[in-house]
């Protein structure tokens, strides 16, 4: 029979291609930047559809690795996704093929395990692979599992897969988490919103994205409610209904690009951005001497009067939403690369995102690395052009801010890495007067 979805979207990815920025640094960045929608709010909201049959549109979607590898792990269970604009993705789980999540996406994208929530609540059983394990990096997802059987789910771990089911229905509970965990609430929230009566989740995180999946879900008409700023609670129901809901905007984005302005000198408006989903930000950008101006639904930021020697050092701290975010941090410690005297610096919620500052190092950065969570950050430091390599997603952006404020040419490594999650990023840099190439690295 012919294949009856309409507008069908055939999605097979090859492995990225590794690429290379060339860029030459020194340019004060000048203009406007349309912020994209949020990555983090994007994958969940794609997962949240699969807790009804009937079709949900998304739109203000990034088009980015991520969002498209979350669509292609939602295709090979059997889920219609539909791609028929740009930012706009429809999505119908009438009924699934297989209630499978392989290792290649769990590889590809921790996000993948967000899926354990809506497919054990709506399906009953799901397999799906640990992003977490050993094979393929640390990150547990101990939480998620412990959230689970609070809401009487049976799961087993063997082989690298977590075998999960809920025998009848998974049944509304206290969820109680030992520490913040932003996707441990959103799984324990989506699962719960089909679930057999009341569910309490604490300490909930406070992120902007989950409030922004609560909206989707409400919308579904699911009932569930932020009733404190660290709880949440969900009165589970039979059955939800498709909705459609457009992506709020990326709040890591805009910070990316606020650090760019101040560390090129520049003057640049973000469109479709808020101070406050940034507010430990700005509040560096005063202690350091960075003026910008908040609008309703826009940033300005001017550093063009800001010479050498201006901007004052800072410490600073990860925490959950509302302190500094993590995937902050490293384009902050680019910030701080300028700023007169030693800022400390303690990333608080990961053990591996400080390891990138010795890459930092490469274009003239004066960084000590005390351990996997302490830094120490001297200047300011002239920054000039050399050859760095990406290892991760934000990481990698932010060599970017450190090549574009740099005095002379870089060329940096694994370009595709920042494309997972940063939606044009060279593009919107060259508009705003940035001379920034992307190209494969030679075979
Ligand atoms: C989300 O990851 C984000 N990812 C991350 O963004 C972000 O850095 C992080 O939250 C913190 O804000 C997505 O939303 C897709 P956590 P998540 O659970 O939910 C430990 C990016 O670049 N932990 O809040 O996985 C964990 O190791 C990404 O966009 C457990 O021990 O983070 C960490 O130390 C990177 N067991 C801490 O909790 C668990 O079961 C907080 O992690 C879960 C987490």
């Amino acid at each position: 029979m012919a294949d009856a979805r309409p507008f069908h979207w055939e999605y097979h990815p090859e492995p990225p291609r590794p690429e290379a920025f060339r860029i030459e640094g020194g340019r004060p960045l000048r203009g406007t930047v349309h912020v994209s929608g949020a990555k983090n709010a994007a994958l969940k909201l794609l997962a949240a559809a699969t807790l009804t049959g009937e079709r949900c549109r998304f739109e203000n979607m990034p088009e980015i690795e991520d969002v498209r590898v979350m669509a292609e792990t939602l295709t090979d269970l059997g889920v219609v996704v539909d791609h028929p604009g740009d930012g706009v993705y429809e999505v119908a789980s009438g009924d699934v093929d297989w209630l499978f999540v392989p290792l290649e996406a769990a590889a590809k994208m921790r996000a993948s395990f967000i899926l354990l929530g809506p497919l054990l609540s709506r399906f009953g059983r799901v397999i799906i692979s640990n992003p977490g394990g050993d094979r393929i990096g640390r990150r547990p997802v101990n939480l998620h599992v412990d959230a689970m059987r609070a809401l009487g789910a049976e799961i087993q771990y063997r082989n690298g897969y977590y075998f999960a089911q809920a025998p009848g229905r998974l049944r509304g509970g206290e969820v109680t988490f030992p520490q913040v965990t932003v996707m441990g609430t959103e799984n324990a929230m989506l699962a719960a919103t089909l679930a057999e009566g009341h569910t309490v989740i604490r300490p909930a995180a406070q992120e902007p994205e989950i409030d922004d999946l609560i909206a989707f879900l409400r919308k579904m008409g699911a009932e569930v409610e932020r009733t404190a700023p660290d709880t949440i609670e969900v009165h589970g129901r039979k059955r939800l209904r498709g909705a459609d809901h457009a992506a709020m905007p990326d709040r890591i984005e805009t910070g990316t690009f606020l650090v760019a302005g101040a560390v090129t000198g520049g003057r640049l408006t973000l469109e479709n951005a808020a101070c406050e989903q940034v507010g430990a930000l700005v509040e560096i950008f005063g202690r350091v001497g960075v003026p910008v101006a908040c609008g309703t639904t826009s940033i300005e930021l001017d550093a063009t009067g800001l010479r050498t020697g201006d901007l004052r050092a800072c410490d600073i701290e990860t925490a959950p939403y509302p302190g500094l975010a993590t995937d902050i941090q490293p384009p902050t410690c680019v910030l701080l690369t300028q700023a007169s005297g030693t800022s400390r610096v303690h990333e608080a919620i990961f053990e591996d995102r400080i390891e990138w500052l010795s890459e930092l190092r490469k274009l003239g950065a004066r960084i000590d690395i005390e351990d996997a969570h302490h830094a120490s950050i001297h200047g300011p430091a002239r920054l000039h052009g050399a050859e760095a390599s990406i290892g991760d997603l934000r990481a990698g952006a932010s060599l970017i801010l450190a090549a574009l404020a740099a005095d002379g040419a870089s060329l940096i490594h694994g370009a595709h890495h920042v494309h997972r999650g940063y939606e044009n990023i060279d593009r919107k840099f060259q508009q705003l007067g940035a001379s920034i190439t992307r190209s494969a690295e030679p075979a």
